[in-house]
């Protein structure tokens, strides 16, 4: 069992700043917003980040996830290279998002806060609600009108836990930017108004992106006892969770240790947030309330379908710093190519997979074609859940 998260801004500048004062922040100022001990997470500059003992037997229930070859999908592909899948869908909550979610519940119970607030597609809102349940701390998801459209299942599933699921309509006459913002600001609002409750972004931020870093640390485990060594780590990126959390232990090898991991990230072309995305200072909400974070930004998404989770128009600032000096590469697809993807995985494989895991399927193909004799690790998410995206499968 791992113990300890691996923090990637360790290797990093600074990257929080004050909305209002557009100074450093300080922990002071970042306490007010999210509770102390995610502000000090937040904050830390620590390789190495001890998993509070008291969360060792919930990790334990489900970790380490399993890691399988993928033999009939690489005969189906048609290639040379070895595919590894790391699967998250082990989960309870059939993805990734649970361990950032049991972390955060348990801090903010810790740091006596009574109400969880937050903005999803779906997938985070029920881990966090899930967790919130785990720890007595009541959860408040709000979820935008598409991705209750699309994904009907999920607000039942968070109301299972106990959690209050808010559908967030546009206002009169507003422009929607993006859809995940347009929780954002609706869960901001709503949380300025009660009592000894705190505002909380599934994903982006440190306090989610630091214990992702599990799944890599495991992989590097497991792969090792097999004698092997990943030579392509591929992640679908929204915030970049996934991304950062398969492969944060491989971008510190390549730093430590000067290995030559290629790390990839598979976006969706209606959201470009690495091949388009500017450096700046941007937020997640409109309304100057959650620390700027210098990272990439995008100032909307492009036409086209649901893309989940992925439409993210800030990423973690470690994904933005990493891709300008030239560690992670971008790999883009359209949802057609992602759902092909996933369906082809579904058909050698007999196993669903996210929408947003889909992406990175895509990746899989596309490098697994382009390269000869690679160890290729990616981390899926799937579940039954998720078979209402493929058409004829369902
Ligand atoms: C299954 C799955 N994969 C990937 C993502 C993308 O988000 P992130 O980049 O923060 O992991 C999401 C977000 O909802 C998701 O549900």
């Amino acid at each position: 069992m791992i113990k300890k998260f691996l923090n990637l801004k360790h290797y990093c500048p600074v990257d929080l700043h004050d909305p209002v004062s557009g100074k450093e922040i300080t922990l002071d100022t970042l306490s007010e917003v999210i509770p102390p001990s995610l502000a000090k997470l937040e904050l830390s500059r620590d390789k190495y980040i001890e998993i509070p003992e008291e969360l060792w037997p919930v990790y334990e229930s489900y970790r380490p996830t399993s890691i399988f070859r993928a033999k009939k999908f690489e005969h189906a592909i048609g290639t040379d290279c070895e595919i590894y899948i790391k699967d998250e869908g082990e989960s309870p909550t059939k993805n990734h998002k649970a361990n950032s979610a049991f972390l955060i519940a348990y801090l903010c119970k810790k740091d006596g806060i009574d109400t969880i607030t937050t903005e999803t597609t779906g997938n985070w809102g029920i881990a966090l609600a899930m967790a919130g349940n785990k720890f007595g701390v009541k959860t408040i998801c709000f979820m935008d009108y598409e991705s209750h459209r699309k994904r009907p299942d999920r607000k039942s599933l968070m109301e299972k836990f106990g959690a209050e699921v808010i559908i967030v309509n546009p206002k009169k006459d507003e422009k929607v930017k993006d859809l995940l913002s347009l929780s954002a600001d609706a869960a901001i609002e709503y949380t300025k108004k009660l009592k000894n409750a705190r505002y909380i972004f599934g994903s982006v931020y440190g306090y989610f992106i630091i214990p992702q870093s599990i799944i890599g640390l495991e992989i590097k485990e497991q792969l090792s006892a097999m004698g092997q060594y990943p030579d392509i780590i591929i992640g679908s990126c929204g915030g970049g969770a996934n991304l950062l959390g398969t492969s944060a232990i491989f971008l510190a090898d390549i730093l430590d240790d000067k290995r030559k991991t290629k790390i990839v990230s598979a976006e969706a072309a209606t959201c470009p947030i690495l091949s388009e995305g500017r450096i700046g200072m941007f937020s997640i909400d409109n309304l100057k309330y959650y620390p700027l974070m210098k990272t990439y930004g995008i100032d909307g998404l492009k036409k086209g379908n649901y893309i989940g989770g992925l439409g993210s128009t800030i990423v973690a600032s470690p994904v933005a710093y990493f891709h300008g000096r030239g560690l992670i590469e971008v790999d883009q697809f359209s949802s057609n190519e992602a759902k092909n993807a996933a369906e082809l995985f579904f058909k050698s494989e007999e196993r669903f997979v996210a929408l947003e895991t889909g992406y990175a399927i895509a990746s899989v193909i596309k490098q697994a074609r382009i390269n000869n004799k690679k160890i290729i690790v990616v981390n899926i998410s799937s579940g039954d859940t998720d078979k209402q995206f493929y058409g004829e499968l369902s």
